[in-house]
């Protein structure tokens, strides 16, 4: 490879994991396999092996994914939490091993745990009793999750018998187990609420629940796997677990002290089928070195103990017949093959459909109705299709045809640029695409309207509902002739519309449903145009000078504009109420920060979204990271330390906030703390340096652990 196209690569994979570490952590709906997820990873991986000189501080590679959400307080970590080196194959296993073996020289043992697949937990207790507990959160400070924590049956309040540690720290996994997971998930899907894609999210989801009540009735359990403090009584990893035990914590007793990777193979491979019989989902073995002083031997890299090593099981797979392939329509109008399948059990639930994602993989995989397929589960609710058993082909069997016309209105297709898709052009006539729209323009995410897919479904099929602004005049008489709706379910309808309206323009602009406008770019243009009239009128050109808006983007953004039925659509949102500007709430207020790029670090009295936006009201543009080229840069409370250094060495200004608040006084009409959407909680935004991790984390533990990281309002 070319060092241009290798430094692409690199940028084009950090990309792609942030976005995947996102929706993994922050959304709790993957949309790849977390082996998908690992290959690319690798590949970084050794992209930044073979050429150093582009590995960064940042690289995904060095820290772990962030779970940190606005709503919640953030506590420091008085031990970095970090993540574990995997790894699907033995051979890896063996070389940990063997590396372990020669930097250590002297005779240790193994502690083989199972992976427990669910979401990281550190509990503190102090004096016996249960302090508080904290999310991962980006490895550095975690989510305050205590009183959520306390509602989760076997995570005792006290501890029993004696002898514990005054304080300590005990990590574990809190997890949904599958009974409890189906059991949520035919609730949702009752509700009309968009089912959990696996247990893992569905526990992290339930863990960052609002309400801690709500928690209690979703079933999680935890199961706790690390003791950290300071001056344990313990000689290894397996004596604290047993003494953990026997204070009334849960501990696993599914593990076993190996001598050699032959009995750690052995422990694998039992583990590998027996897990299937499990009432929980794991996803793999974990190695520890047993013998406490050989682990701070070993220590830690940014990331990874040097002590553990994860092997991960692959997904499993199934072996069954392909009985036709069904294709439909999605929002965009891109047309998605699917599978029919003769059922089949995997891990844990019968198969019946499985995606084989456009026409590109179709031809791929070279499959033919009837042939025998692997199916596996991704990410996603829908399993794929993996690969086809040729071998089980039948003579004659029919190659499928990939439809020429629309399997909705009849529309002739047309492929996408990639060649991989087809879609149909149709999108303001196509049933199903407007259908489509609708449940996007009232998701949680857009105009947050209290509905599901079945009730626009009917509204569609009555012919209430045909375009958005058609809600703003649905009557009550209308919803009572809905299959099974009451005056309170109308009612409840109806104030939830009427409460639409008050949404904020970047969510209405999302709502749209413009392609390639996603949530972050419909507040990227919210913020830089202000108004939908100037959107509109902006050409290709100033569009693109947009932050984060590309040629396609600008392109699909021109081309939505220039249909006069989305110009008409939009005067009867107007008209209806919705908001489509942000001009009154967080206006620009001055250019007293003009030409200025500025870098923050730290904590402030305010949540850091918030300084940002104080940032471009005043004309100025904030800035990832320091270089050469930053004006300022901003230091909240505990900024951290290679910013401050970095700007040191360029001989770049640090500023405080009380600074930062004289340069833009009087130009201030209103603190900008409405600019967002008006119920969320300051965002603690913790400095997310880090800083080279070993066992204890030096630039924070001075700060106890009392105090949250950020909590004031403005
Ligand atoms: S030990 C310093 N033991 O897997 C890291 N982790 O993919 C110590 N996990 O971050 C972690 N089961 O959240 C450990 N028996 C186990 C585990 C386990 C699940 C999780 C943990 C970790 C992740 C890495």
């Amino acid at each position: 490879m070319e060092i241009g196209e290798v430094k692409k690569r690199i940028e084009e994979l950090r990309a792609e994991i942030a976005e995947n570490n996102r929706r993994y952590y922050v959304e709790n709906a993957p949309v790849i396999s977390d082996y998908d997820f690992d290959m690319m990873m690798d590949e970084l991986m050794e992209l930044e092996k073979a050429h150093p000189e582009f590995l960064t501080k940042d690289s995904p590679t060095q820290k772990v994914g962030s779970d940190l959400k606005k709503e919640f307080v953030q506590y420091p970590h008085k031990y970095p939490m970090l993540s574990l080196g995997n790894t699907y194959n033995i051979e890896e296993v063996e070389a940990f091993a063997e590396r372990a073996e020669k930097s250590l020289g002297k005779t240790f043992t193994f502690c083989c745990e199972l992976k427990f697949d669910g979401t990281a937990i550190c509990l503190t207790y102090r004096n016996g009793k249960l302090f508080r507990a904290l999310t991962r959160g980006d490895g550095t400070v975690g989510d305050d999750v205590t009183d959520n924590v306390r509602h989760i049956s076997n995570i005792p309040q006290v501890l029993k018998g004696g002898g514990y540690p005054e304080e300590f720290e005990i990590r574990g996994e809190i997890y949904m187990p599958y009974k409890a997971f189906d059991r949520l998930n035919e609730e949702r899907t009752r509700n009309e609420d968009q089912p959990f894609a696996n247990p893992r999210n569905a526990a992290s989801g339930s863990l960052k629940l609002i309400n801690p009540k709500e928690v209690s009735h979703r079933g999680l359990e935890c199961t706790l796997y690390h003791v950290l403090g300071e001056n344990l009584p313990f000689l290894t990893h397996d004596q604290a677990l047993e003494s953990a035990a026997a204070w009334g914590l849960p501990v696993s007793d599914k593990r076993k002290i190996c001598r050699d990777i032959g009995e750690i193979e052995a422990f694998i491979s039992f583990w590998d089928t027996e897990r299937k019989a499990l009432p929980f989902a794991t996803d793999g073995i974990v190695i520890k070195i047993n013998e406490l002083a050989c682990q701070k031997e070993l220590g830690y890299t940014a990331k990874f103990p040097r002590w553990a090593v994860a092997y991960k099981f692959k997904a499993e797979q199934a072996l069954t017949k392909v009985k036709s392939i069904d294709y439909q329509v999605g929002r965009t109008g891109a047309v998605t093959p699917v599978a029919n399948l003769e059922p089949v059990l995997l891990s844990g639930t019968t198969v019946r459909r499985a995606t084989l994602h456009n026409a590109g993989q179709m031809h791929i995989l070279d499959i033919r109705i009837g042939d025998y397929v692997y199916v596996e589960k991704g990410g996603e609710i829908i399993p794929k299709i993996t690969g086809v058993e040729m071998e089980k082909r039948m003579p004659g069997a029919k190659v499928p045809e990939f439809p020429k016309y629309c399997p909705d209105c009849g529309t002739m297709l047309v492929r996408d640029e990639g060649e991989a898709r087809f879609f149909c052009p149709n999108s303001d006539g196509c049933p199903t695409q407007i259908k489509g729209k609708l449940v996007h323009f009232i998701s949680r995410k857009a105009m947050n309207v209290i509905a599901g897919d079945a009730t626009i479904e009917q509204l569609f099929n009555l012919g209430f509902v045909r375009r958005p602004s058609d809600f703003y005049s649905l009557t009550k008489e209308q919803l009572l002739r809905l299959e099974g709706w009451k005056d309170r379910a109308a009612q409840r309808f109806i104030d939830s519309i009427e409460a639409s309206k008050k949404t904020a323009f970047d969510h209405v602009l999302f709502a749209l449903g413009i392609r390639y406008v996603g949530e972050t770019t419909a507040k990227s243009l919210a913020r830089h145009f202000m108004n939908i009239d100037a959107l509109m009128a902006a050409d290709r050109e100033t569009l693109l000078s947009v932050d984060d808006i590309g040629e396609v983007i600008a392109d699909s953004i021109i081309d939505y504009f220039s249909d006069p039925g989305h110009r008409e659509e939009i005067e009867r949102l107007k008209a209806a109420g919705l908001e489509f500007s942000l001009e009154e709430k967080s206006g620009p207020k001055s250019e007293a920060l003009k030409d200025n790029i500025i870098v923050i670090s730290g904590n402030f009295s305010v949540s850091r979204d918030e300084i940002k936006e104080l940032i471009s009201q005043h004309g100025g543009k904030n800035s990832s990271s320091v270089s050469g080229k930053t004006t300022y840069l901003l230091a909240g409370e505990k900024p951290g330390p290679e910013k401050l250094k970095k700007a040191e060495s360029l001989g770049i200004p640090v500023i405080d906030e009380a600074e930062f608040r004289r340069m833009i006084e009087g130009n201030t009409e209103s603190p900008a703390a409405d600019a967002g959407p008006s119920h969320e909680k300051a965002d603690a935004g913790p400095s997310r340096e880090k800083t080279g991790a070993g066992p204890s984390n030096e630039d924070i533990a001075g700060s106890g652990s009392a105090a949250p990281v950020q909590l004031t309002l403005f």
